[in-house]
Protein backbone atom coordinates (compact mmCIF):
# COMPACT_ATOMS: atom_id res chain seq x y z
CA UNK A 1 0.00 0.00 0.00
CA UNK A 2 1.24 3.64 -0.76
CA UNK A 3 0.66 7.02 1.46
CA UNK A 4 0.11 10.09 -0.01
CA UNK A 5 -0.53 13.38 1.32
CA UNK A 6 -0.27 15.76 -1.62
CA UNK A 7 -2.77 16.28 -4.05
CA UNK A 8 -0.34 16.11 -7.53
CA UNK A 9 0.98 12.69 -6.01
CA UNK A 10 -2.25 11.34 -5.64
CA UNK A 11 -3.36 12.48 -8.67
CA UNK A 12 -0.62 11.31 -10.51
CA UNK A 13 -0.69 7.73 -8.65
CA UNK A 14 -4.29 7.93 -9.73
CA UNK A 15 -3.92 8.79 -13.28
CA UNK A 16 -1.62 6.32 -14.44
CA UNK A 17 -4.01 3.26 -13.00
CA UNK A 18 -6.68 5.01 -14.97
CA UNK A 19 -4.43 5.04 -17.84
CA UNK A 20 -4.23 1.47 -17.63
CA UNK A 21 -7.74 1.20 -18.14
CA UNK A 22 -8.59 0.66 -14.38
CA UNK A 23 -11.20 1.11 -12.22
CA UNK A 24 -10.82 3.61 -9.37
CA UNK A 25 -12.46 3.53 -5.93
CA UNK A 26 -12.53 5.95 -3.04
CA UNK A 27 -13.34 5.56 0.66
CA UNK A 28 -13.39 8.72 2.25
CA UNK A 29 -12.63 8.50 6.38
CA UNK A 30 -12.05 10.47 9.42
CA UNK A 31 -9.38 7.40 10.58
CA UNK A 32 -10.28 5.46 13.80
CA UNK A 33 -10.62 2.81 11.65
CA UNK A 34 -12.98 -0.19 12.98
CA UNK A 35 -14.87 -3.01 10.85
CA UNK A 36 -17.62 -0.28 9.50
CA UNK A 37 -14.64 1.46 7.66
CA UNK A 38 -12.90 -1.60 6.81
CA UNK A 39 -16.27 -2.99 5.24
CA UNK A 40 -16.44 -0.51 2.70
CA UNK A 41 -12.79 -0.77 1.62
CA UNK A 42 -13.45 -4.66 1.31
CA UNK A 43 -16.43 -3.99 -0.89
CA UNK A 44 -14.41 -1.45 -2.86
CA UNK A 45 -11.77 -4.10 -2.94
CA UNK A 46 -14.17 -6.55 -4.72
CA UNK A 47 -15.58 -4.11 -7.09
CA UNK A 48 -12.64 -1.86 -8.27
CA UNK A 49 -9.12 -2.30 -9.62
CA UNK A 50 -7.82 0.32 -7.49
CA UNK A 51 -9.12 1.17 -4.09
CA UNK A 52 -8.16 4.73 -2.79
CA UNK A 53 -8.94 5.33 0.76
CA UNK A 54 -8.76 9.17 2.42
CA UNK A 55 -8.02 9.25 6.31
CA UNK A 56 -8.82 13.03 7.08
CA UNK A 57 -10.30 14.17 10.24
CA UNK A 58 -12.25 17.31 8.65
CA UNK A 59 -12.35 20.21 10.74
CA UNK A 60 -15.25 21.88 8.91
CA UNK A 61 -17.99 19.74 9.73
CA UNK A 62 -16.76 19.98 13.31
CA UNK A 63 -18.72 23.02 15.52
CA UNK A 64 -16.64 25.00 17.57
CA UNK A 65 -18.17 22.72 20.27
CA UNK A 66 -17.31 19.34 19.36
CA UNK A 67 -14.65 16.86 19.50
CA UNK A 68 -12.44 17.47 16.72
CA UNK A 69 -9.64 18.36 19.46
CA UNK A 70 -9.79 14.62 20.94
CA UNK A 71 -11.47 12.74 17.82
CA UNK A 72 -9.22 9.58 17.91
CA UNK A 73 -6.40 9.42 15.74
CA UNK A 74 -3.95 6.56 15.25
CA UNK A 75 -2.60 6.67 11.68
CA UNK A 76 -0.12 4.17 12.10
CA UNK A 77 -2.82 1.27 13.43
CA UNK A 78 -5.42 2.37 10.43
CA UNK A 79 -2.69 1.57 8.01
CA UNK A 80 -2.63 -1.61 8.92
CA UNK A 81 -6.03 -2.13 8.98
CA UNK A 82 -6.34 -0.27 5.39
CA UNK A 83 -3.36 -2.05 4.23
CA UNK A 84 -5.13 -5.84 5.13
CA UNK A 85 -8.71 -4.48 3.77
CA UNK A 86 -6.83 -4.08 0.12
CA UNK A 87 -6.19 -0.10 0.04
CA UNK A 88 -3.64 -0.16 -2.55
CA UNK A 89 -3.53 3.87 -1.86
CA UNK A 90 -3.86 5.92 1.41
CA UNK A 91 -4.60 9.32 0.74
CA UNK A 92 -3.83 11.34 4.09
CA UNK A 93 -3.82 15.27 3.26
CA UNK A 94 -3.19 18.04 6.09
CA UNK A 95 -5.82 20.37 6.86
CA UNK A 96 -3.42 23.18 4.64
CA UNK A 97 -3.80 20.48 1.70
CA UNK A 98 -7.49 20.26 1.75
CA UNK A 99 -7.93 24.23 3.32
CA UNK A 100 -5.08 26.52 1.60
CA UNK A 101 -4.79 29.67 2.40
CA UNK A 102 -7.28 32.04 0.35
CA UNK A 103 -9.74 28.75 -0.20
CA UNK A 104 -13.29 30.54 -0.13
CA UNK A 105 -16.12 27.30 -1.49
CA UNK A 106 -17.96 25.65 0.54
CA UNK A 107 -20.84 23.32 -0.72
CA UNK A 108 -23.75 23.89 0.61
CA UNK A 109 -26.85 21.29 -0.42
CA UNK A 110 -30.66 22.30 0.35
CA UNK A 111 -33.22 20.53 1.85
CA UNK A 112 -31.96 16.73 2.19
CA UNK A 113 -29.07 18.29 4.16
CA UNK A 114 -31.21 21.35 6.50
CA UNK A 115 -33.56 18.17 8.44
CA UNK A 116 -32.35 16.13 11.60
CA UNK A 117 -28.44 16.07 11.63
CA UNK A 118 -28.63 19.24 9.41
CA UNK A 119 -30.82 21.15 12.19
CA UNK A 120 -29.07 19.55 15.72
CA UNK A 121 -25.64 20.21 13.75
CA UNK A 122 -25.74 23.66 11.49
CA UNK A 123 -22.97 23.60 9.31
CA UNK A 124 -21.94 20.10 9.58
CA UNK A 125 -23.08 18.82 6.09
CA UNK A 126 -21.49 22.05 4.15
CA UNK A 127 -18.45 20.66 6.00
CA UNK A 128 -18.68 17.20 5.12
CA UNK A 129 -19.91 18.24 1.27
CA UNK A 130 -17.34 20.40 0.79
CA UNK A 131 -14.41 17.95 1.88
CA UNK A 132 -16.24 14.70 -0.32
CA UNK A 133 -16.52 17.23 -3.24
CA UNK A 134 -12.69 18.00 -2.67
CA UNK A 135 -11.63 14.32 -2.30
CA UNK A 136 -13.86 13.42 -5.65
CA UNK A 137 -12.29 16.09 -7.57
CA UNK A 138 -9.08 15.32 -6.58
CA UNK A 139 -9.39 10.99 -7.02
CA UNK A 140 -11.56 11.15 -9.87
CA UNK A 141 -12.91 7.85 -8.58
CA UNK A 142 -15.65 5.48 -10.57
CA UNK A 143 -17.31 4.72 -7.57
CA UNK A 144 -17.38 6.22 -4.13
CA UNK A 145 -18.37 4.08 -1.18
CA UNK A 146 -20.57 5.74 1.45
CA UNK A 147 -21.72 3.95 4.68
CA UNK A 148 -25.44 3.49 5.37
CA UNK A 149 -24.60 3.93 9.16
CA UNK A 150 -24.61 7.44 8.47
CA UNK A 151 -28.04 7.39 6.27
CA UNK A 152 -28.67 11.26 5.86
CA UNK A 153 -24.87 11.24 5.13
CA UNK A 154 -25.16 9.29 1.99
CA UNK A 155 -28.41 10.96 1.13
CA UNK A 156 -26.59 14.72 1.15
CA UNK A 157 -23.53 12.82 -0.99
CA UNK A 158 -25.85 11.31 -3.16
CA UNK A 159 -27.87 14.62 -4.33
CA UNK A 160 -25.01 16.24 -3.81
CA UNK A 161 -22.75 14.34 -6.66
CA UNK A 162 -26.30 14.02 -9.03
CA UNK A 163 -26.87 18.13 -9.04
CA UNK A 164 -22.87 18.42 -9.36
CA UNK A 165 -22.59 16.06 -12.23
CA UNK A 166 -20.32 14.22 -10.79
CA UNK A 167 -19.52 11.06 -12.70
CA UNK A 168 -18.87 8.28 -10.05
CA UNK A 169 -21.79 6.23 -8.68
CA UNK A 170 -22.37 6.41 -4.96
CA UNK A 171 -22.44 2.54 -3.48
CA UNK A 172 -24.50 2.22 0.14
CA UNK A 173 -22.89 -0.03 2.23
CA UNK A 174 -24.55 -1.60 5.32
CA UNK A 175 -24.17 -0.95 9.05
CA UNK A 176 -21.73 -3.05 10.96
CA UNK A 177 -22.61 -3.85 14.47
CA UNK A 178 -21.47 -4.70 17.72
CA UNK A 179 -22.44 -8.30 18.66
CA UNK A 180 -24.81 -7.48 21.39
CA UNK A 181 -26.31 -4.62 18.29
CA UNK A 182 -24.52 -1.06 18.44
CA UNK A 183 -23.59 0.25 15.75
CA UNK A 184 -19.36 0.33 14.75
CA UNK A 185 -18.40 4.08 15.13
CA UNK A 186 -15.39 5.69 16.55
CA UNK A 187 -16.77 7.59 19.00
CA UNK A 188 -18.25 4.51 20.56
CA UNK A 189 -14.32 4.61 22.61
CA UNK A 190 -15.96 7.44 24.56
CA UNK A 191 -18.48 5.42 26.32
CA UNK A 192 -17.58 4.31 29.98
CA UNK A 193 -18.46 0.95 30.65
CA UNK A 194 -21.63 1.96 31.95
CA UNK A 195 -22.71 4.36 28.55
CA UNK A 196 -21.42 1.55 26.72
CA UNK A 197 -24.18 -0.67 28.38
CA UNK A 198 -26.88 1.90 28.28
CA UNK A 199 -25.75 2.44 24.60
CA UNK A 200 -27.28 -0.96 23.52
CA UNK A 201 -30.84 0.53 23.77
CA UNK A 202 -30.67 2.19 20.97
CA UNK A 203 -30.18 -0.81 18.13
CA UNK A 204 -32.71 -2.17 20.85
CA UNK A 205 -35.21 0.16 20.16
CA UNK A 206 -34.68 -0.20 15.97
CA UNK A 207 -34.44 -3.62 16.05
CA UNK A 208 -38.15 -3.38 17.99
CA UNK A 209 -39.33 -1.01 15.03
CA UNK A 210 -38.25 -3.49 12.54
CA UNK A 211 -39.88 -6.47 14.15
CA UNK A 212 -43.12 -4.42 14.32
CA UNK A 213 -42.91 -3.18 10.98
CA UNK A 214 -42.29 -6.84 9.88
CA UNK A 215 -45.35 -7.70 11.55
CA UNK A 216 -47.87 -5.38 9.85
CA UNK A 217 -47.77 -2.16 11.52
CA UNK A 218 -47.22 1.16 9.52
CA UNK A 219 -48.39 4.16 11.81
CA UNK A 220 -45.23 6.06 12.45
CA UNK A 221 -46.58 6.80 16.08
CA UNK A 222 -46.92 3.00 17.12
CA UNK A 223 -43.54 2.76 15.94
CA UNK A 224 -42.18 5.54 17.85
CA UNK A 225 -44.61 4.73 20.87
CA UNK A 226 -43.56 1.23 21.43
CA UNK A 227 -39.51 2.37 20.77
CA UNK A 228 -40.21 5.42 23.59
CA UNK A 229 -40.94 2.30 25.52
CA UNK A 230 -38.14 1.21 25.51
CA UNK A 231 -36.01 3.83 25.71
CA UNK A 232 -37.39 5.24 28.44
CA UNK A 233 -36.69 2.38 30.72
CA UNK A 234 -33.04 3.56 30.61
CA UNK A 235 -32.32 6.81 32.46
CA UNK A 236 -29.21 6.49 30.58
CA UNK A 237 -30.26 7.72 27.23
CA UNK A 238 -31.58 10.81 25.90
CA UNK A 239 -33.00 10.92 22.55
CA UNK A 240 -32.24 14.26 20.48
CA UNK A 241 -34.48 12.97 17.46
CA UNK A 242 -36.19 9.90 16.93
CA UNK A 243 -38.40 9.79 13.38
CA UNK A 244 -39.43 7.30 10.46
CA UNK A 245 -38.64 9.15 7.35
CA UNK A 246 -39.13 8.48 3.49
CA UNK A 247 -35.94 7.11 2.44
CA UNK A 248 -35.36 9.65 -0.42
CA UNK A 249 -36.96 13.14 1.02
CA UNK A 250 -36.20 12.06 4.52
CA UNK A 251 -39.21 14.08 5.55
CA UNK A 252 -41.60 12.31 8.28
CA UNK A 253 -43.47 10.01 7.47
CA UNK A 254 -47.37 9.39 9.15
CA UNK A 255 -47.94 6.30 7.61
CA UNK A 256 -45.27 4.23 5.88
CA UNK A 257 -46.38 3.07 2.69
CA UNK A 258 -42.77 2.10 0.80
CA UNK A 259 -39.35 2.61 1.68
CA UNK A 260 -38.88 4.12 4.96
CA UNK A 261 -35.76 4.73 7.42
CA UNK A 262 -36.24 5.42 11.09
CA UNK A 263 -33.32 7.93 11.91
CA UNK A 264 -32.41 8.51 16.08
CA UNK A 265 -29.67 10.04 17.69
CA UNK A 266 -29.19 10.37 21.06
CA UNK A 267 -27.03 11.33 23.49
CA UNK A 268 -25.74 8.82 26.18
CA UNK A 269 -23.37 10.14 28.84
CA UNK A 270 -21.39 13.33 26.51
CA UNK A 271 -21.40 11.06 23.19
CA UNK A 272 -23.82 11.43 21.05
CA UNK A 273 -24.62 8.80 18.64
CA UNK A 274 -26.88 8.21 15.82
CA UNK A 275 -27.91 5.15 14.13
CA UNK A 276 -30.98 3.90 11.97
CA UNK A 277 -32.50 0.88 10.43
CA UNK A 278 -34.44 0.78 6.65
CA UNK A 279 -38.06 -0.37 6.48
CA UNK A 280 -39.65 -2.10 3.50
CA UNK A 281 -36.12 -2.47 1.72
CA UNK A 282 -35.11 -5.55 0.30
CA UNK A 283 -32.60 -7.59 2.63
CA UNK A 284 -29.63 -7.57 0.37
CA UNK A 285 -29.54 -3.65 0.86
CA UNK A 286 -30.39 -3.96 4.29
CA UNK A 287 -27.70 -6.08 4.67
CA UNK A 288 -26.79 -6.15 8.32
CA UNK A 289 -24.99 -8.12 10.70
CA UNK A 290 -27.75 -8.70 13.34
CA UNK A 291 -27.02 -8.84 17.19
CA UNK A 292 -25.81 -12.44 17.74
CA UNK A 293 -28.58 -13.46 19.67
CA UNK A 294 -32.21 -12.27 19.17
P1 LIG B 1 -16.28 8.44 9.33
O1 LIG B 1 -17.18 8.67 10.49
O2 LIG B 1 -14.86 8.06 9.55
O3 LIG B 1 -16.97 7.35 8.42
C1 LIG B 1 -16.42 7.01 7.17
C2 LIG B 1 -17.41 6.12 6.44
O4 LIG B 1 -17.60 4.92 7.20
C3 LIG B 1 -18.79 6.76 6.28
O5 LIG B 1 -19.27 6.49 4.98
C4 LIG B 1 -19.61 6.07 7.35
O6 LIG B 1 -20.99 6.01 7.06
C5 LIG B 1 -19.00 4.69 7.33
N1 LIG B 1 -19.28 3.97 8.59
C6 LIG B 1 -19.10 4.43 9.85
N2 LIG B 1 -19.53 3.51 10.74
C7 LIG B 1 -20.00 2.47 10.03
C8 LIG B 1 -20.60 1.22 10.38
N3 LIG B 1 -20.79 0.87 11.64
N4 LIG B 1 -20.98 0.39 9.39
C9 LIG B 1 -20.79 0.75 8.08
N5 LIG B 1 -20.24 1.92 7.68
C10 LIG B 1 -19.85 2.77 8.65
O7 LIG B 1 -18.41 9.85 7.79
C11 LIG B 1 -17.32 10.38 7.87
O8 LIG B 1 -16.22 9.77 8.41
C12 LIG B 1 -17.04 11.78 7.33
O9 LIG B 1 -18.20 12.56 7.44
C13 LIG B 1 -16.54 11.78 5.86
C14 LIG B 1 -17.56 11.20 4.90
C15 LIG B 1 -15.20 11.01 5.76
C16 LIG B 1 -16.27 13.25 5.42
O10 LIG B 1 -15.36 13.86 6.25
Amino acid sequence: MRTFDSVSAIRAFVRAAMQDGKSIALVPTMGALHEGHLSLMQRARGDCDLVVASIFVNPTQFAATEDLGRYPRDLGRDSTLAQQAGVDALFTPSVDVIYPDGDQTTVEVGKVAQLWEGEARPGHFAGVATVCAKLFQIVNPNRVYFGLKDYQQLKVIERMSADLFFAHTVVPVPTVREPDGLAKSSRNVYLNPDERRSAVIISKALRLATQQFSEGERSSAKLLEAMNCVIEADQGVSVQYMAVVDADTLEPLNQIEERAVVLLAAKVGATRLIDNVLLGFPASRRGENGPSKA
